[in-house]
């Protein structure tokens, strides 16, 4: 019997230590704010919702991640003050799953910048000097989640791009990339005024061809401008969150303090539907996979529900009410489950490999869904509730923690893409749950 189940009758203050909820006449406990506590088994204290796969999350303090921060300044900030007609040059290891984002910034005036990211997973250069402007990009493909050395040198009158010692690109550019300001005039020094990591400065849009710039990689052994290490490594090592987890496979990880928000349509045609594709592999037994949500309601949301010691189920709500319950072996276990859920204005379909599944979808149930659908627009939440929403509108309101991919009416959700993403959630890469055989 689930502990979701209001089987506790009366829940005065000071029995519950939690939220005590009516739910149609018949009252129950509550206790997941959005800390991951659940109920324990005396029905009325709170306790932490149990780790059901242990994954193997070691962070290495030298790898610096470049998707920190979503909105706002760059990850890393450095200044060099550099001699006259100092070359560019940058070398470090690269590691990404993801196909788009800005790797390294750098400018020395307004009308002198470099950009080096990637694009469909192959390298993109971007820079403007003086009087020219210039957009390349080439290699194969190098999102594959191994290491890469890439480097880049500005040389007499070109800028050389290699990965791992192999050259790649070479770009003519006749002019220095980094030219001494003019308001510097009797000043023999230059400054390289932002060097900056993954954000690109407001004016990004100076930038001939738009690129998405947020990137969940991760970048270790620098040697910027040939200053070697210096000043990168203090910054790493006095935040955590700036940590590369040292494995990484494919997904997008939610760490449990954090939800993202998508725009999606889902009427076609005088009708609608929403259509579910996910690969999921919970870490913690509770957690909010997907909501709809409108105003502090939650006309429809998907769960893992603990049942037990390394136990869950995949449960369904439709405003709070739970009206499917998918049970599987394979929720808390090393490898992804896929679920597909599908439902329109008469259905409500789940389905997954290696379980079984049971509905207690009662009449008219959906009539008001349909109402919600058709007459308002809903927000599309990922990985938990926004705070507005009461821990009373819904049994499951913990954000998720674990490792999932997920298709909404047939769109990949990329999380860089997202209105909004909790800095945590991490939109390309999971922690494996043990290290892979060749090490490093
Ligand atoms: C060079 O310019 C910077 C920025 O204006 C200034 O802080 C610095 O003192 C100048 N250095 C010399 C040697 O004039
Ligand atoms: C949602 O909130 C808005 C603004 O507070 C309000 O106008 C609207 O009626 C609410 N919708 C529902 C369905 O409660
Ligand atoms: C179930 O397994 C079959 C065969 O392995 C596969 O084709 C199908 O897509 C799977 N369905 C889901 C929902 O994972
Ligand atoms: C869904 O709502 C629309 C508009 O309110 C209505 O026309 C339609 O008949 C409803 N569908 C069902 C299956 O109730």
């Amino acid at each position: 019997r689930s502990w979701l189940s209001p089987d506790v009758d009366e829940c005065e203050v000071g029995v519950c230590e939690g939220v005590c909820v009516n739910t149609m006449g018949s009252y129950s406990c509550r206790c997941e704010g959005r800390q991951g506590l659940r109920l324990a088994e005396d029905q009325r204290s709170c306790e932490e919702v149990p780790v059901c796969v242990q994954l193997y999350d070691y962070k290495h303090s030298e790898m610096l991640y470049l998707g920190e921060q979503f909105t706002g300044g760059p990850v890393i900030y450095l200044r060099f003050r550099l001699p006259e007609n100092t070359k560019f040059a940058a070398e470090f290891d690269f590691r990404t799953f993801d196909p788009e984002g800005v790797v390294l910034y750098a400018e020395s005036s307004q009308d002198s910048w470099f950009m080096l990211g990637l694009r469909g997973g192959r390298i993109e250069v971007q820079f403007k000097t003086q009087h020219s402007m210039k957009v390349t990009s080439g290699g194969k493909a190098i999102n594959n989640g191994q290491w890469h050395v890439i480097s880049v040198d500005e040389l007499e009158s070109s800028i050389s791009v290699k990965i791992s010692k192999e050259a790649v690109m070479s770009i003519n550019s006749p002019e220095s990339l980094l030219l001494p300001q003019n308001d510097h005039k009797n000043n023999d020094s230059i400054t390289v005024k932002q060097p900056s990591y993954n954000q690109p400065p407001d004016d990004i849009d100076v930038t001939p061809v738009q690129i998405n710039a947020r990137l969940d990689g991760c970048i270790r052994g620098w040697n910027l401008m040939n200053q070697g290490a210096s000043g990168v490594k203090e910054v790493i090592q006095e935040k955590k969150s700036k940590h590369c987890f040292l494995h990484v496979e494919r997904g997008t990880y939610f760490t449990g303090a954090g939800l993202a928000h998508f725009n999606v349509d889902y009427r076609e045609s005088g009708s609608w539907r929403v259509d579910l594709k996910m690969r999921i592999r919970p870490s913690s037994s509770t957690g909010v996979l997907f909501a709809l949500v409108l105003n502090d309601t939650v006309p429809l949301s998907v769960a893992v529900v603990t049942q037990g010691p390394d136990e869950a189920d995949l449960q369904v709500f439709l405003d709070g009410v739970s009206v499917a319950t998918l049970q599987s072996l394979m929720l808390c276990y090393p490898d992804r489950l896929s679920v597909e859920l599908t439902v329109t204005p008469t259905s409500l379909e789940i389905v997954a490999n290696t379980s079984t599944w049971s509905y207690s979808l009662p009449d008219g149930a959906l009539d008001r869904l349909n109402n919600t659908m058709m007459t308002h627009s809903v927000r599309t939440c990922i990985g938990g509730l926004p705070d507005e929403v009461p821990v009373s509108a819904t049994p499951v309101t913990a954000y998720y923690h674990g490792c999932m991919d997920i298709n909404v009416n047939a769109r990949l959700l990329d999380f860089d893409e997202a209105d909004t993403k909790h800095n945590s959630i991490k939109s390309h890469s999971c922690p494996p749950v043990s290290p892979p055989q060749d090490t490093l």
